[in-house]
């Protein structure tokens, strides 16, 4: 098929290099233009009239979805993580589905970096005590954090942004760093001395535990109360991958009970946290609305990353950032 009759649905807004790089190549474009997602219903009755689609993580596309789209050619998913994809299906229906790795990995090491100091000097809470008058004077003994040097960095998920968050660590506060993973990575020994554990001691030995893993069903609930209770007191809990790999309500009962000394959370379940959840006014808690790899550079590299898999694919049959490369072969 010819370019300018293959047509693409385009499920958000997203930075405008994609739709142009699209229509460059030759595509037909329709984007969808409202700011919210499309429900499922609106997303299958478009996506049946296009033979591509590039999507993102407000997307639901599970098994109704695709088997409703089964004629799909490609799925180009504009985010690293893609567990609101049923890739098992995608790749038993024969449709390729493209991510967009790497592109984020500094802004979201930024964001849990930031996370991290936040939670430890109470910024997020304290910033709050000005909004209510509450800042009177100094006060020699009120208000205390803790620092981060020489502390131990342990890291679930010592992938792309795993390893940035354990260099900005390292460079910053020289701390020592351990991780747990699915297989060992030998660059973070070699770069880093970052040392591979256990996922019992990687509870047991980090002052700050930084989750960098994706959503999948090993890691889906894997800090619960019992991994809460395993860390130390004194410890802070950063999740900047997806809010299912921690048991919210257990994290609260952790934070109120003092199992740990605090939590810096990119990524909620749902999504988005009503304003009355407890969390947001604990003082040892930062929240923000999952805008990890929210940065121009990032967004817009994910948009060029999102489309050339979709111009790849149609040009030599290859889609540079693929998850299931078996449907290829
Ligand atoms: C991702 O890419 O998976 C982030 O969560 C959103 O950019």
């Amino acid at each position: 098929m010819k370019e300018q009759n293959v047509k693409i649905l385009v499920s958000r807004i997203f930075p405008d290099l994609a739709v142009d790089l699209l229509k460059k190549a030759g595509f037909s474009v329709t984007s969808w233009n409202q700011d919210r997602p499309m429900t499922n219903e609106e997303l299958i009755s478009r996506a049946k009239n296009h033979d591509a689609l590039l999507c993102t993580l407000s997307d639901t596309i599970d098994q109704n979805f695709l088997n409703s789209c089964s004629h799909l050619k490609i799925i180009s998913q504009y985010a690293v993580g893609y567990d609101n994809i049923d890739i098992n299906w995608a790749t038993k229906i024969g449709i390729p589905i493209g991510y967009t790795p790497d592109a984020m990995s500094d802004a979201t090491a930024d964001t849990a970096f930031g996370l991290m100091i936040a939670v430890s000097r109470k910024m997020f809470y304290l910033h709050k005590t000005i909004l209510k008058k509450q800042w009177s004077y100094f006060r020699p003994t009120a208000n205390l954090g803790f620092e981060l040097k020489n502390k131990t960095l342990g890291i679930l998920g010592m992938g792309r942004i795993g390893m940035e968050m354990a260099k900005r660590c390292k460079g910053a506060y020289n701390m020592d760093i351990i991780y747990h993973n699915r297989k060992k990575n030998d660059l973070a020994k070699k770069n880093l001395n970052a040392r591979f554990v256990n996922f019992d001691d990687l509870l047991g030995l980090s002052d700050i535990i930084s989750v960098h893993c994706s959503l999948n069903d090993k890691t889906k609930g894997i800090f619960n109360k019992s991994a809460f209770s395993c860390m130390k007191q004194s410890a802070i809990f950063i999740n900047t991958a997806r809010g299912l790999v921690h048991n919210e309500t257990d994290l609260i009962e952790a934070l109120n009970s003092r199992l740990i000394w605090g939590a810096g959370l990119d990524v909620t379940v749902p999504e988005p946290m009503q304003p009355d959840n407890p969390l947001l006014s604990m003082e040892n808690v930062a929240v923000l609305p999952h805008i990890g790899s929210g940065t121009m550079e990032a967004r817009n590299e994910m948009a060029r990353l999102a489309a050339v898999n979709i111009i790849e694919f149609y040009k030599n049959k290859k889609v540079p950032n693929i998850v299931n490369p078996e449907v290829l072969t």
